[in-house]
This record gives C-alpha cells, sequence and structure tokens, in this order.
C-alpha cells in the first residue's frame, strides 16, 4: 500500500497526475466546495483568539495536495501564517497553533489482518504471474498483537481488518512537535467498538478509481487510490501519550452547524427562493447520509 500509493516514481499521490476532483477519482469537502475552507478559517481564527493571540501563530496542514484548502482558508482569514506539509517534506518542530488535516489519515497505508485457523494472522501481498495475491503469515509487529488483544471478532472465522500503526506514531509525533495549541482532524472513521464491529467482517479498505468504489486491492497499481476508515479511538490514545488531550469528537454535520450558523444564514437570507450552489455544498458537507455522519471531527488540545 506504501509503494502503491507513496513509491516516489510510480506511486499514486506521487506522480502528479490528478487524483481529486471531476478529472481525478474522488471528491474531497474542500475540493468540492470553497465554503468548507471559509468554515475552518472560523475556527482557526477562534482557536488562536483562545489562545489569547500569541506570536508566531501558525497553521500546519498535513496532506494539503495542492493546496485548495490553504487557498480557501487564507481568502477568509489572510493574515494565518499557514504551512502545507506533503509526502517528504519535515514537520516544524515547537509549532504554537494547530495542526489540521481533512482526509490525511485514512490515506497512511495500513496493516491487513484476518482470523484464520482460530487466530489473528496478517496478509502479506506476494506476485502471481502478473498480479498480485494474498498471502497470509504471522503478525509482523507486536504492537499489532496488542491493539488487537482481546477484540470479541478474534472467535469470527474469516473476520478482517486493518491496523493503522502509522496513526498512531503520526499522532505522538504531532503531539512532540507542537508546544501549545491544537490538532483538529477531519476524516471517515469510526470509535473502535464500531470500527471492529461483527457486522463489519471484511473491514474499510476500499479503492477508488474514476469515481468507481470497488475493493480489487491489487487492480492498477499506482493509479487507484487505497484508503481505510480510521479508528479514532486508537488516535486518541496515541495523542494522550504525547499530552494531545481531546476536547471535541463529533460528526462533521453537527461541527460545521455549530461553527457556521451565522454563514449559513447568511446564506439561507441571500438565496431564499433561488437555485443555490451554495446551499447544495452545505447540504452535502452536513445531512447525514452524505457527508455530515461518515465523517468525523476530532480535536486535540496540547496547554503546554
Ligand atoms: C486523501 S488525500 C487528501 C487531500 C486533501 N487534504 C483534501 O482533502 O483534498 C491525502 C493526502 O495526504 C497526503 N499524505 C499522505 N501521506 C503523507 C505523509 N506521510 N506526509 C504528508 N502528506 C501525506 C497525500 O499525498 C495526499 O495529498
Amino acid at each position: 500500500m506504501d509503494l502503491a500509493l507513496y513509491h516516489p516514481a510510480a506511486g499514486y499521490y506521487t506522480r502528479n497526475r490528478t487524483v481529486i476532483g471531476p478529472r481525478g477519482d474522488y471528491f474531497t469537502s474542500p475540493s468540492a466546495t470553497p465554503l468548507f475552507g471559509r468554515l475552518l478559517a472560523r475556527q482557526l481564527m477562534d482557536f488562536r483568539e483562545e489562545m489569547g493571540y500569541p506570536a508566531g501563530f501558525a497553521v500546519v496542514e498535513l496532506g494539503g495536495h495542492r493546496g485548495q484548502l490553504r487557498q480557501d482558508v487564507l481568502l477568509e482569514a489572510p493574515d494565518l501564517a499557514y504551512q502545507v506539509v506533503e509526502v517528504g517534506d519535515p514537520l516544524p518542530a515547537g509549532l504554537v497553533g494547530c495542526f489540521l488535516s481533512n482526509e490525511f489519515w485514512d490515506a497512511l497505508p495500513v496493516h491487513r489482518v484476518r482470523v484464520a485457523e482460530g487466530r489473528w494472522q496478517e496478509i502479506y501481498v506476494r506476485e502471481e504471474g502478473e498480479r498480485f495475491a494474498d498471502e497470509m503469515g504471522p503478525l509482523s509487529d507486536p504492537r499489532l498483537e496488542a491493539y488487537l488483544d482481546g477484540l470479541p471478532v478474534a472467535w469470527m472465522e474469516g473476520y478482517e481488518t486493518t491496523l493503522n500503526l502509522q496513526a498512531q506514531e503520526w499522532m505522538v509525533q504531532l503531539g512532540q512537535c507542537l508546544e501549545r495549541g491544537f490538532v483538529l482532524s477531519i476524516d471517515y472513521g469510526f470509535e473502535r467498538e464500531e470500527y471492529f464491529s461483527p457486522h463489519r467482517p471484511k473491514g474499510t479498505l476500499r479503492c477508488y478509481h474514476r469515481h468507481t468504489l470497488h475493493d480489487d486491492y491489487y487492480a492498477h497499481p499506482g493509479e487507484q487510490d487505497l484508503t481505510a476508515h480510521v479508528d479514532f479511538s486508537a488516535l486518541i490514545e496515541a495523542g494522550r501519550q504525547a499530552g494531545l488531550e481531546p476536547t471535541l469528537f463529533t460528526d462533521q454535520g453537527r461541527y460545521l452547524v455549530g461553527i457556521g450558523q451565522e454563514l449559513f444564514a447568511e446564506i439561507a437570507e441571500r438565496t431564499a427562493g433561488q437555485f443555490s450552489r451554495e446551499r447544495q455544498a452545505i447540504h452535502q458537507l452536513i445531512h447525514p447520509s452524505l457527508m455530515g455522519s461518515a465523517f468525523k471531527v476530532l480535536i486535540q488540545k496540547k496547554t503546554s
């Protein structure tokens, strides 16, 4: 997954082709509407105010891709210092401000595991002629064992899921690099009980290719997105190890209604009785059957 997405020459995200938007493989909130950035700008300015306008307050966006969200935030809040971190860029140390991300965590490579012959085993990748195929083997890292310890789905022969060790490492690193401020993460995912639910026996690893969702992980290597839902409980626990305390975990819909009331009221009034792309975009972001409940918002805070 790491090579398919991030190989320097052939990786899906590193090959420099269009992957997000109408001519790519999938949409994200910033690619769908500038309103998303306008709303987040308000949140970032609130963070700055809550911290007492410290000198050097800055926003560092993880996985900011080609800078769409940055551009939209800066239109609303032009005086924010805002840096995008992409694959291979170092993280700034001693940040006073906010680490922000949209759909960053779901793009990190995961380990695949399956219950086979009564115990957790790892799914490795082997070559089979011109293609790749699954190969079962022992767990490759003791942290996987600790992660899986005690999960009731261990009794379900054939149960498959994914574990994201890199996400935990990243979160610890963010806690260490943040001197004071916030980590604001927006992504699709669940808390642990739901993540490892018996109702999800094939896990959440998915592929996006030209706006089609499928689960043929080995098709089109380097030309399709591979993504897994986020285990937010694991992110919260990893953050705690590095001094990040969760202050909010909620659905994107509820969250945006909370921070966007004024803007939504202004748009509703201005566009009443007309077709409005802005109202359509708000609907897309907050309706529970669209992005409002699948996407979650986690805010963690470090005070010193
Ligand atoms: C699903 S895309 C989301 C892009 C953008 N945030 C948006 O919402 O449209 C995931 C992004 O995370 C970036 N990414 C993945 N691993 C990364 C890493 N280790 N460091 C920095 N960026 C990374 C990818 O290159 C890609 O741009």
